[in-house]
């Protein structure tokens, strides 16, 4: 079943088209890769299904609900959730604790409210057993304790993903996830991703590491200069001329 439709969807910035008529299918359950040089586009299309830009043109669906025109933080609602590129953490706060922040729009009495004193403290525990469940899931419960500014990068990245996770996703879009991580960090993460789709979300992730993006994705979207070029199974993508010539030029971790 498709759970995510996205249709002919188009962003202008000035006389660039940065995405420019991209269709797409997430199917339930999947986990989907969108790739392609720098500068293809692949962040602002995050940044479309997410409501952090404005698309000029286009429709999105999840599970046929149009997702378009909606603000960030109804789409979360939605039940879509992400990570960026440049990781945003809560920096003072612990690791637990970002992830709490994440889990707080699921709570009904809201973290600290005392009206219904027996009510919230139900809720809490909740709460951080939730967020232990997820640090688990993810394989950093050790740093749970760890404030966000005291951690290595592959750990930043992971407990990014763990609090998008925490607001209950049906899809979950990461922005090259492996980035600044380094060959066995990359290798967890792969892990990581299969656990996620395991725990029944379903995700679409942007990544540079072709390593990663042929092992875990079931299929891959390639975007260059904002238009899809071509999308199929790791093992015809990896063939496909469009493709190698649109890599051409670029760095050796980015060839096919
Ligand atoms: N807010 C903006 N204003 C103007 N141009 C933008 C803006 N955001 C992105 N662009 C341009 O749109 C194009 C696509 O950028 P985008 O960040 O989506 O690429 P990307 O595929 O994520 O690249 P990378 O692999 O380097 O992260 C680029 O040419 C970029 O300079
Ligand atoms: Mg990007």
């Amino acid at each position: 079943m498709t759970l995510l439709a996205v249709r002919d969807l188009t962003k202008r910035f000035g006389g660039l088209t940065a995405v420019d008529g991209v269709s797409f299918d997430v199917h339930e359950g999947a986990i989907k890769a969108v790739i392609g040089p720098n500068g293809a586009g692949k962040s602002t299309l995050f940044n479309l299904l997410t409501g952090f830009e404005k698309a000029d043109a286009g429709q999105v669906t999840l599970a046929g609900e149009p997702l378009l025109g909606r603000r960030p933080s109804d789409i979360v609602g939605c039940g879509v959730a992400r990570t960026f590129q440049n990781t945003q953490l809560f920096e003072e706060l612990t690791v637990a604790e970002n992830v709490l922040v994440g889990l707080h729009r699921r709570l009904k009495a809201g973290l600290g409210r005392s009206a219904l004193r027996i009510a919230v403290r139900s809720e809490e525990r909740w709460a951080e057993r939730e967020a232990a469940r997820l640090l688990a899931l993810i394989g950093i419960e050790r740093w749970a304790e760890t404030p966000a500014a005291d951690l290595p990068q592959g750990v930043r990245r992971s407990c990014e993903i763990a609090r998008a996770l925490a607001t209950g996703p049906r899809v979950l879009l990461l922005d090259e996830p492996a980035a600044g991580l380094n060959r066995s960090e990359t290798d967890a993460l792969g892990s990581v991703l299969y656990r996620i789709r395991d725990a029944g979300v379903t995700t679409v992730v942007v990544e540079h590491d072709m390593g990663l993006v042929m092992e875990v994705s079931e299929e891959i979207v390639v975007l260059d200069r904002g238009r899809k070029i071509a999308e199929g199974p790791p093992l015809l993508i990896q063939k496909d001329p469009a493709v190698l010539e649109a890599y051409l030029g670029e760095e050796p971790d980015d060839e096919l």
